[in-house]
């Protein structure tokens, strides 16, 4: 697997690549969710790109940018394990270059639900993932329908703006206890985790 921080060595790199491209955006942590998508991303896709990048753009200042969960070395293996081509790991002054002020804003799906409390969050992920697509240039993009939100208006983004890229949904996966797999699990220790499942059951319970 070849790791790639440098924006003309990945250029050339891509360059070089022959066939479909898949891309799975991420900010590391890596649990079964990702990894599930890079599988999807193996039996559709000759290449598979995985980007990390914790995306301060996303996060308000109250958030917990500086406590995300960062777990390069984990991921790193587990990623070579899976075959992935390449581990795509950008900087904040690549993405984020002196002076960057343009970003990407979703005005029917981003109301309400999750912006009613992060009112920020969508223009932070539309605007990382548009340039992260630009700069990968991938056919086909996987993302977890866990945040189902963000994988519908990644879709309205592909559509409005004629996008040539194919947006997968991924199934959510879950802890054997119901609660769906998040890198920011981390923050609970494993009897919440088994807790914390109570909600899906009866989500579920309800429905059924
Ligand atoms: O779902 C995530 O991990 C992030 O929101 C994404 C899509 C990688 C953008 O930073």
């Amino acid at each position: 697997m070849r790791i790639i921080s440098s924006l003309s060595e990945f250029k050339k790199f891509r360059d070089s690549l022959f066939g479909n491209i898949g891309l799975i955006p991420t900010m590391g942590a890596l649990h079964d969710g990702h990894l599930s998508l890079v599988n999807q991303s193996h039996q559709n896709c000759n290449h598979t790109i995985v980007s990390i990048f914790v995306n301060p753009k996303q996060f308000a200042p109250n958030e917990d940018f500086d406590s995300y969960p960062r777990n390069l070395n984990i991921d790193q293996s587990a990623l070579e394990s899976l075959g992935v081509d390449v581990l795509f790991l950008p900087d904040n002054q690549i993405i984020y270059p002196n002076n960057f002020s343009t970003y990407v804003e979703e005005n029917m799906l981003a109301k309400g639900l999750e912006s009613l409390s992060r009112p920020h969050f969508f223009k932070g992920v539309l605007t990382i993932v548009l340039k992260l697509f630009n700069i990968i240039n991938p056919q086909s993009v996987f993302f977890g329908k866990k945040d189902y939100q963000q994988f519908r208006l990644v879709e309205k983004m592909v559509g409005d703006l004629n996008l040539d890229i194919k947006v997968v949904g991924g199934e959510t996966i879950r802890e054997e206890g119901g609660l769906a797999m998040s890198s920011r699990n981390a923050a609970f220790s494993e009897s919440e985790i088994q807790d914390l499942g109570i909600i899906y059951k009866t989500l579920k319970m309800a429905k059924d």
